[in-house]
């Protein structure tokens, strides 16, 4: 069954009810300040870092779960018709006579009616602002008039958000607030060591405020019935320690048939050091800083100007890669949601979601690499920002911080270290990145190791210690030694460990010099012939090179891939399959020889994008297993048969009951993949098979088994081994969003950019007859007709009314900004 439909025209996912499975979600903001924001106006705020600048609180695993938002709660004045209510549902829960709530790019609105009382609330943070608005307006539709009071309601979290929710002895004391013309400012800290505060305003004149949460609420209660609400009245409470909120009191009288907005603004602001306070001498703060601010957004016209603004600047991202296909799922999820899923996973990687607290981890540096590849064409800018950020936290030995804090940048060992795959997706970023922009520039820019002065050195070099990295750490067999974990970080083959509650992903771990992994392998198969890629293109710009590193020759790639393919071919394959590691016994795991573990998906995926077997019908075969033993209805499997124990010598993955996570779940992330390889070997049916299954559209019907959002990819789905086999969990952030944007607007659809323009080779299914493709690239509008004539995927391609050799279409002259390609597939 559904709960909502999908608007294509205005980009969004209407939710018809406010009881979802699970609270629905989307993001708000898109660079520097941030939010979360369910269904039901719960979630929370905060700018650069979910752990560090925290703005607003948020209590997750809470019952019900979803508690803490931006709250807006309304109270029929008239003794009359007396009551109050949540125009948001939650967290009244009030029976409303209509709801919906539209998810779009960067904003969400939710509107409902309750006794004629319509109201409609828009959320969005404007470009460029730290700062966000709730545009609320309210409509009378009774015939007479009516007597309102609107009360609006936050949390504020003291900023460190692990620190907030646990260290009540100091934090019970330091809560400070200033309530200034009905703007309530949050400055806890402030008179230390912060230069930032957070305010809450409202365009009306108030009849009461809050700042303090017992006096809002009463001691004994919750959300759903805040005692001021109940009684109509504001206390006007300064808060002292304790727990700041921010609450408005308006009080509206609306004629029959009238219509009222009302703005609030919740923003985030820095003052500079030596002018903090105003006085100087005082502990005031200084509002002449952030005053104009706060009166330009409190005015209808400029929230209106500044919703516009977003729309188009949303429409201008999705604008560069659109598609008309016979599919609607694909066009959808192509044309608005998958795409807006990678802007999303760029800004926050694995950090803030409603299944990641936003306290556990930073920026991943394999997350983050990955997320590149389906982003890097939206906003090549940032995307070029974010290499060099990743790169200057990467070691001198060529290894990688596991993740890093977005506010400072700095990498760390938080949650883990020596994950040997780290370094090699590297490569694939800036590859990518190169091909899509022609900006070889990037490969001189001076980056530091570990961030630290003096060791600035080409971000080429870096690359090259990626590859070295591995080179550097190889095991009995040859292959790579896998360290803590390669891409699955539950693979743990050296942690041993037998401690209750340990972490696999922190613990100390045996030296580590004989488990060694196939995935690693194939994926510096596939880095390395990259590496060669970009050197050749090195090579051929001749006496014309200005760069400033020197060249290893892409020779030397070929040669060290060529060796680790013999590798793999000798010691990785299976005889109807790659294998997936050795453990620390030198005992092969993926193999027929396991009991357990027999068939793994992400060597079958990365050694045949890598092209590994490709020619020779071993790959086919690997694609055949997949489909064998490890492809579902919901999707691709991680492996077969699931880990029915736990084994000291696998670690976390067998930690997970069979059919979850990295035990047997369908692992989205790794089902492109295996979607790529099909395409690779000329399988379009197949490709978009796969590509459907765990295609949240094509899974809408099914909402009330999948659970999670149908406009987005999550995580996991639950495999066969699993109680409920099709239930989704951890959405948003995944490398799911990224990986499945390549498969099927690279190498599905097969339009994909290359150091010389872009290529066309489509892998579609035999059905398909026509489709189409608009493509921005370098500037250049691409628009690309596509039509079936054969069987087979031979591509002939016209480019401007003139056939071409092969299937890359030429760099245009410049000045050119469009050019029509009709392509027939033969
Ligand atoms: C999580 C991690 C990712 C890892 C994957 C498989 O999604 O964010 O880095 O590769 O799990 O374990
Ligand atoms: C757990 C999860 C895995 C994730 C890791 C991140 O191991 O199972 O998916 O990548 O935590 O730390």
């Amino acid at each position: 069954m559904r709960y909502g439909h999908f608007d294509d025209q205005n980009r969004e996912y209407v939710i018809e009810t406010p009881e979802t499975p699970l609270p629905w979600i989307n993001y708000l903001g898109s660079e520097s300040y941030f939010g979360l924001i369910s269904n039901t106006a719960g979630g929370y705020s905060f700018y650069k870092d979910a752990r560090l600048r925290r703005l607003t609180r948020y209590r997750y695993n809470n019952a019900p779960l979803d508690t803490g938002g931006r709250y807006i709660y309304l109270r029929d004045n008239d003794p009359n018709s007396a009551r109050s209510w949540s125009p948001t549902w939650m967290p009244t829960r009030t029976p409303l006579d209509f709801y919906e709530c539209r998810h779009g790019m960067g904003y969400t609105s939710i509107r409902s009616r309750l006794a004629g009382i319509e109201s409609q609330t828009r959320y969005f943070v404007p470009l460029g602002e730290n700062l966000e608005i709730w545009e609320l307006t309210l409509t009378n539709q009774r015939d007479q008039p009516a007597s309102l009071s609107v009360f609006s309601a936050i949390e504020f979290n003291l900023w460190d958000a692990m620190d907030d929710a646990t260290n009540f002895q100091r934090n019970y004391s330091i809560g400070q607030v200033e309530v200034v013309d009905g703007v309530i400012y949050h400055k806890t800290e402030y008179r230390e060591r912060r230069d930032h505060f957070a305010y809450f305003a409202c365009s009306e004149k108030l009849a009461g405020f809050d700042t303090q949460r017992d006096d809002f609420l009463g001691s004994y209660r919750g959300w759903d019935s805040p005692k001021v609400v109940e009684s109509g009245q504001s206390a006007d409470s300064i808060t002292h320690g304790w727990q700041p909120i921010g609450s408005h009191h308006v009080k509206v009288q609306l004629k029959a048939g009238e219509q009222k907005k009302i703005i609030f603004i919740l923003g985030y602001h820095e003052n500079s050091k030596d002018d903090k306070f105003d006085p100087p001498e005082s502990q005031t703060i200084n509002k002449r800083t952030v005053l104009p601010v706060i009166s330009k957004y409190l005015l209808a016209d400029q929230v209106e100007k500044a919703f516009e603004a977003l729309r188009v600047h949303w429409l201008g991202l999705l604008d560069k890669y659109q598609v008309v296909t016979p599919d609607e799922h694909t066009n959808r999820m192509v044309n608005i949601w998958n795409a807006y899923q990678t802007m999303i996973t760029f800004n926050m990687s694995r950090s803030a979601s409603y299944f990641e607290s936003g306290i556990g981890r930073g920026m991943g540096f394999r997350d983050s690499t990955q997320d590149l590849l389906g982003f890097v064409h939206l906003i090549p800018e940032r995307a070029r920002e974010r290499i060099l950020d990743l790169a200057a936290t990467q070691l001198e030995t060529g290894g990688a911080y596991h993740q890093y804090q977005p506010l400072t940048k700095r990498g760390n060992n938080d949650v883990g270290s020596g994950f040997n795959d780290d370094p090699l997706w590297l490569v694939l970023a800036v590859t990518a990145y190169v091909k899509e922009t022609g900006d070889w520039s990037i490969l001189n820019e001076q980056v530091p190791y570990d961030n630290k002065p003096g060791s600035e050195e080409a971000l080429h070099g870096h690359l090259q210690r990626s590859i070295q990295y591995t080179l550097d750490r190889l095991g009995p067999h040859g292959l790579p030694l896998i360290g803590r974990a390669d891409w699955n970080d539950c693979l743990n083959l050296n942690c041993f460990s037998d401690t209750p509650g340990q972490s696999f992903q922190t613990t100390t771990n045996k030296e580590g010099k004989v488990a060694e992994s196939v995935f690693i392998a194939g994926l510096f198969v596939l880095a390395a012939k990259e590496m060669a890629g970009l050197c050749e293109k090195l090579e051929g710009k001749g006496e014309k090179q200005d760069h400033n590193f020197s060249l290893l020759t892409s020779h030397f790639y070929l040669e060290k891939a060529a060796k680790m393919e013999s590798t793999i071919w000798q010691h990785g394959w299976d005889g109807d399959w790659f294998r997936r590691a050795y453990d620390d016994f030198s005992h092969v795991l993926g193999s027929k020889e396991n009991d357990e573990g027999k068939i793994f998906i992400e060597p079958q995926g990365i050694c045949v994008m890598a092209g590994l077997g490709v020619e020779d019908g071993r790959a086919q075969k690997a694609m055949n297993s997949v489909a064998e033993h490890l492809a579902t209805p919901h999707g691709i499997v991680l492996q077969q048969p699931a880990f029915s124990k736990y084994y000291l010598h696998l670690g976390e993955i067998s930690s997970y009951p069979p059919g979850y996570k990295e035990n047997a779940g369908i692992f989205c992330h790794t089902n492109p993949w295996i979607m790529v390889s099909e395409a690779k070997l000329g399988n379009g049916d197949k490709a978009h098979d796969y590509y459907s299954r765990i295609n949240p559209s094509a899974r809408e019907e099914i909402s009330d088994l999948h659970r999670c959002e149908p406009y987005i990819y999550a995580q996991m789905i639950a495999g066969k081994d699993a109680a409920t086999h099709g239930e989704a969990k951890n959405s948003w952030l995944t490398g799911t969003a990224a990986w499945n944007y390549v498969a099927i607007s690279q190498w599905i659809l097969g339009v994909r950019p290359t150091y010389d323009g872009l290529q066309v080779a489509p892998v579609v299914p035999s059905a398909w007859k026509n489709f189409e493709v608009t493509r921005s690239y370098r500037g250049v509008r691409y628009v690309i007709q596509i039509e079936r004539k054969g069987m087979g995927n031979e591509v002939q391609l016209e480019v401007d009314g003139k056939s071409i050799n092969g299937n890359i279409i030429p760099l245009p002259v410049e000045n050119k900004k469009e050019v029509h390609v009709r392509v027939t597939i033969n």
